[in-house]
């Protein structure tokens, strides 16, 4: 920020402050690999974000930082509008729905999203309302006694999201949760994610290799480029149309994708070999 902006700026700072910022990020691993270089990114509270790239780029790494699950070589993150905690995390708690949906085969749907409570001690009876709504907001109300292998892939992976939403957390991280899944639950999971989005205003970073993904779901798209990973372009993607299926057969769509993939090439290196 420049002394004439810094000048301008309010006395007591009224404009709503980023919920992460990642300053110049990177990170090598012992292995010598470096993931990511001078990765920046700001995350404003409500957004919807895809960060799209080709596999390798470094995406899980960048998830995974955010999340305080991995730490960083060099750089920083920032949490503007957070209280932060011990452990430099953010107060009011980060979701994580990863590409496996990771649930304990032998505890129930109840006791898989119980889990993230129990861990901050709170009671099964204190938890079960909250259990049973953050299911029923996911459909699977009717499915909480149901063990892991009863459940469809697509369930599965909305166990996964309510366990990551039982906390109420203002972030969403995911990871590619529904890549290993049939492009008809996709499209159904991706529907509902934008519904609990719009419900919840929680902030989304939602990474992907799909273009048609990325154009569905996001507000704004970052696509990443490997070797090193860092951010190439990063875009809005302002529509007034509800994402519905007539916005997946609209012109608008059309030139989401159109432009993503473009870019998406453009940070592979002009080649549209995978
Ligand atoms: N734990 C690790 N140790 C060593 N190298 C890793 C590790 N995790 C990821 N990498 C490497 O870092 C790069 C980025 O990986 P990753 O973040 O998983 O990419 P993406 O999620 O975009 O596919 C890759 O070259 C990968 O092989
Ligand atoms: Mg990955």
């Amino acid at each position: 920020m420049s002394l004439a902006e810094t000048k301008a700026a309010p006395s007591k700072d009224i404009r709503r402050r980023p919920l992460v910022v990642m300053q110049s990020l990177s990170k090598v691993f012992s292995s010598g690999t470096i993931a990511l270089s001078g990765m920046s990114l700001t995350v404003e509270s409500g957004e919807f974000i895809s960060l799209l790239g080709p596999s390798g780029c470094g995406k899980s790494t960048a998830l995974r930082i955010i999340a305080g699950l991995g730490d960083v070589t060099s750089g920083k993150i920032d949490w503007p509008s957070s209280r932060i905690n011990s452990k430099g995390l953010p107060e009011g708690d980060i979701g994580f729905v990863f590409q496996e949906p990771t649930l304990m085969p032998w505890k129930t749907v109840f006791g898989n999203v119980y889990l993230p409570l129990k861990l901050r001690g709170v009671s099964k009876a204190e938890a079960s309302g909250r259990i049973m709504e953050v299911l029923a907001t996911v459909g699977l109300q009717d499915f909480a006694s149901a063990y892991p292998r009863e459940l469809s892939g697509g369930m599965k992976m909305r166990v996964s999201i309510a366990r990551a939403l039982v906390t109420k957390p203002k972030l969403l991280l995911m990871d590619e949760p529904f890549a290993a899944l049939d492009e008809i639950t996709r499209q159904k999971l991706n529907d509902d994610v934008l519904r609990l989005w719009k419900a919840t205003g929680i902030t989304v970073i939602f990474v992907t290799h799909s273009v048609f993904e990325s154009a569905y779901l996001s507000n704004r798209i970052v696509v990443m480029k490997a070797r090193p990973g860092r951010v190439h372009a990063d875009f809005p993607l302002a529509t007034s149309l509800e994402r519905d299926s007539h916005y997946r057969t609209s012109e608008e769509y059309r030139r989401a994708c159109e432009t993503a993939s473009r870019s998406l090439i453009e940070a592979m290196g002009g080649s549209e070999e995978h």
